[in-house]
This record gives C-alpha cells, sequence and structure tokens, in this order.
C-alpha cells in the first residue's frame, strides 16, 4: 500500500492588510456587524502587480524549502482555484514555467472552496495508485478581483492567500486517510459569477450589470455549510473506524466562526479543537485550509503525527473532508 504523506508546507499572503473600519468607508457596515456576524477583523488584499500565479509560486516555494524537495523532483502540479490570471491558459502552466519546473505536468482543479481538499484527495490517487511519487498541491485565490467593492454582503467576507503542500508517496503509515468529496448542484446558485463564461459570455450588458462578480446568498450557504461539517465528519471518521476523540485537530474551511461555532456545538467539542484564523485573514475560499494548516505548524500547535480532519464547503455547492496524519 502506498501511502500519501505531507512532507513540506508553505503559506503566502500579500502584505496589505485591509481591517473592518477601512471598509466602513467604502460600503455601509461597521467593525461591529462584520465581527459579530462573521468573525472577520482583516483580511489581506494583493498589490496590483501580484496574480494568482505569483502567489502560488511563492507558497509552493516555501513548501518545495520545508520537504527539501527540489522542484526537478516534483511529477504533478495541481492548482486549486476559482480566480486563475486567465480562463486560459491555465494558471497550473504558469506556475509550472514559473517554478522552472521543467516539463512537469498540471492542471487547474476548480470546485470553489472545496478546491484544495478536492486537490489533496486528487493527488493522492496518483501517488495511491504509482503513477507518480511527489506532487505539488496549491489552494490560492485573488477573489478581491472577482469582489464587487460597493456590495456590503460580498466584499466584507473575502481575503486573498495562496497555501501549499507537497505530498509524496511513502510506505510508513499515515497521510492522507479516508475522504468524502460530494456536490449538490441543486444549490449552484447560491455562489455565481453569472457571467464570463460560455453561459453568459462577456459584454456591455454583462459589465454594466456587475455579472462579473461573485453573488451570493450568505444565508443559504451558511444553512448547507452548518447541515453537511458534521454529516460528512461523521460518515469520514466512520469509514476510518474512527471517532471525534482520535482527530487532534480540525481544520474547517474558514468561511464564518459561526459556521464553526455551530459545527463544534453539534459536535459537542470545544472549539479549541478547531483551527480558527479567519479573524485574521477572511474567508480566502481554497487558500483557507492549507493557510490554517500552515499557520498552526509554525505555531507549534500541528505537531508530525497529528491527526488531522480537513472538512470544506463552498460553490457548487460542494464538500470535501478528508483525513490526515501529519
Ligand atoms: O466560502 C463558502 C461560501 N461562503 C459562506 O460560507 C458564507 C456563508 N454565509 C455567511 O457567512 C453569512 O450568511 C453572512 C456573513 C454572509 C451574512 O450573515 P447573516 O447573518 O446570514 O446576514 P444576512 O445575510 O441574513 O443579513 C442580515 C442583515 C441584512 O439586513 P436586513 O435585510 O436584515 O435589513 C443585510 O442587508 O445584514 C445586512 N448586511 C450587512 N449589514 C452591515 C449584509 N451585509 C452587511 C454588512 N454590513 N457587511
Amino acid at each position: 500500500m502506498i501511502n500519501s504523506k505531507i512532507i513540506g508546507w508553505g503559506a503566502y499572503v500579500p502584505s496589505r492588510v485591509v481591517t473592518n473600519n477601512d471598509l466602513a468607508k467604502l460600503v455601509d457596515t461597521s467593525d461591529e456587524w462584520i465581527v459579530q456576524r462573521s468573525g472577520i477583523r482583516e483580511r489581506h488584499i494583493a498589490a496590483p502587480e501580484e496574480t494568482t500565479c505569483t502567489m502560488s509560486v511563492a507558497a509552493a516555494k516555501r513548501a518545495l524549502e520545508q520537504a527539501s524537495l527540489s522542484v526537478s523532483e516534483l511529477d504533478l502540479i495541481i492548482v486549486a482555484t476559482s480566480s486563475p490570471d486567465h480562463f486560459t491558459p491555465p494558471v497550473s502552466s504558469l506556475v509550472q514555467h514559473a517554478l522552472g519546473a521543467k516539463d512537469v505536468p498540471g492542471f487547474v482543479l476548480t470546485t470553489g472552496c472545496t478546491g484544495f481538499v478536492y486537490g489533496l484527495v486528487t493527488g493522492h490517487q496518483f501517488i495511491a495508485s504509482g503513477a507518480y511519487r511527489n506532487v505539488l498541491v496549491i489552494g490560492v485565490e485573488v477573489l478581491s478581483r472577482f469582489t464587487n467593492w460597493q456590495d456590503r454582503s460580498t466584499c466584507v467576507l473575502f481575503g486573498d492567500a495562496a497555501g501549499a503542500v507537497v505530498l509524496q508517496a511513502s510506505t510508513q503509515a499515515g497521510g492522507v486517510g479516508a475522504f468524502e468529496l460530494g456536490s449538490d448542484g441543486t444549490l449552484a446558485e447560491a455562489i455565481i459569477m453569472p457571467a464570463g463564461g460560455s453561459a453568459r459570455p462577456p459584454s456591455l450588458e454583462t459589465l454594466q450589470n456587475d455579472e462579473h462578480f461573485i453573488r451570493m446568498n450568505g444565508r443559504e450557504v451558511f444553512k448547507f455549510a452548518t447541515r453537511v461539517v458534521k454529516a460528512s465528519c461523521d460518515r469520514v471518521l466512520a469509514k476510518a473506524g474512527m471517532t471525534y476523540a482520535d482527530v487532534d485537530h480540525f481544520i474547517p474551511h474558514q468561511a464564518n466562526l459561526r459556521i464553526i461555532e455551530t459545527a463544534a456545538e453539534m459536535m459537542q467539542l470545544p472549539l479549541s479543537r478547531f483551527v480558527i484564523v479567519i479573524d485574521r485573514y477572511a474567508n480566502t475560499s481554497a487558500a483557507s485550509i492549507p493557510l490554517a494548516l500552515t499557520e498552526a505548524i509554525a505555531e507549534g500547535r500541528i505537531k508530525s503525527g497529528d491527526q488531522l480532519l480537513m472538512v470544506s464547503f463552498g460553490a457548487g455547492l460542494t464538500w470535501a473532508t478528508a483525513l490526515v496524519q501529519l
């Protein structure tokens, strides 16, 4: 049996910090509303010259360094994002070139905020099948470019970031374990960028109607998330023959502190079992879990051998949950 161990991790956040009070100067909102309803205090926003590619490369270099792996040893690059540099070419090719990973295959994986966990599970399949040995999985977003800065119901929620891990084939126990991937397209409209794709190509009308920005039915997504987090964690743990007691740290997608609190309550677990970074970074979509992982390792909170349960939800609507032993 070939396991996929995380041997390197890294994150990158842009240096510019935008506080809730900064946003209160742009739209009709307040620090109090944002903190109470979401737990967000500030977010990092990319500088004009930064892109999904440059941020991916910054996080990937840190993960490769941590893994003591040279770029030439990579077999595959998976970039999970909903905010690529371009529709085409795939941003994975831009990242491959910028990293100097000559001829290494790569692809973009787009499942919204669940992209990183989908990517982790996908990378694991290439390793478990024996096809590849070293897989770079990146979760990255520059959602600030697709945010309507006049829409208070969305612009206060998102932040920019990149996170990356290196997965390596191993005969030792641990690594990516039981998982569940899911999607429910009946709720597709709940998070949508209406125009720009083949269904509604760009036009003067779509630009005038702000149809190239993210629109979200927050309440719908909130209900979905609280429903799916505990249920999916329960199923994954059952598959693995484990219980909550066997999990050292839960790493949930960071969309809203209240969603995490509700899940913890439903699971009858203290909030201290959950890694939470939403206060400092807001919702960084596909980057949120590798960012939280990297932060918690840097703080010495997560250690080698710890059993982690990553659980995510987002556009699609999709969900993705995976047990990972570091
Ligand atoms: O990453 C995965 C995708 N995203 C999510 O998981 C997000 C899930 N949803 C949420 O996090 C929450 O639904 C939000 C934080 C988006 C909103 O919180 P809520 O408690 O569900 O508020 P709401 O949408 O029901 O809005 C309540 C009120 C409304 O006013 P009325 O209709 O009651 O008069 C909104 O217009 O709050 C108003 N509101 C705001 N007020 C001040 C909405 N946004 C703001 C704002 N500042 N930024």
